[in-house]
């Protein structure tokens, strides 16, 4: 089974990686390993990865900048870099 390498940045000297199936998603191979990529009330109220409410956001590293994206829509093909907002 192929996998990729999830490396989460959580504070300045505080980094976790993850190694997941090739091709999982995001949101859901983060909350497998005990992360949320979710804020405050939104850990309860979310649209359950259906990309429809915007509350599971992260910091993805590429091309040497952070963009903000919806951690459910994001499939797992390449290593990654992320930051929890
Ligand atoms: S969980 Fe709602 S947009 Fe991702």
């Amino acid at each position: 089974m192929a996998e990729v390498t999830v490396k989460i940045w959580l504070g300045p000297s505080n980094q976790k990686a993850l190694r997941v199936r090739k091709g999982s998603n995001l949101r859901s191979a983060l909350m497998e390993a005990g992360f949320s990529p979710y804020q405050g009330r939104f850990r309860q109220l979310n649209c359950k990865g259906l990309g429809l409410c915007g509350s599971c956001k992260v910091l993805v590293a590429e091309e040497s900048q952070l963009w903000e994206r919806r951690s459910c829509q994001i499939q797992c093909f390449n290593d990654l870099e992320i930051k929890l907002q």
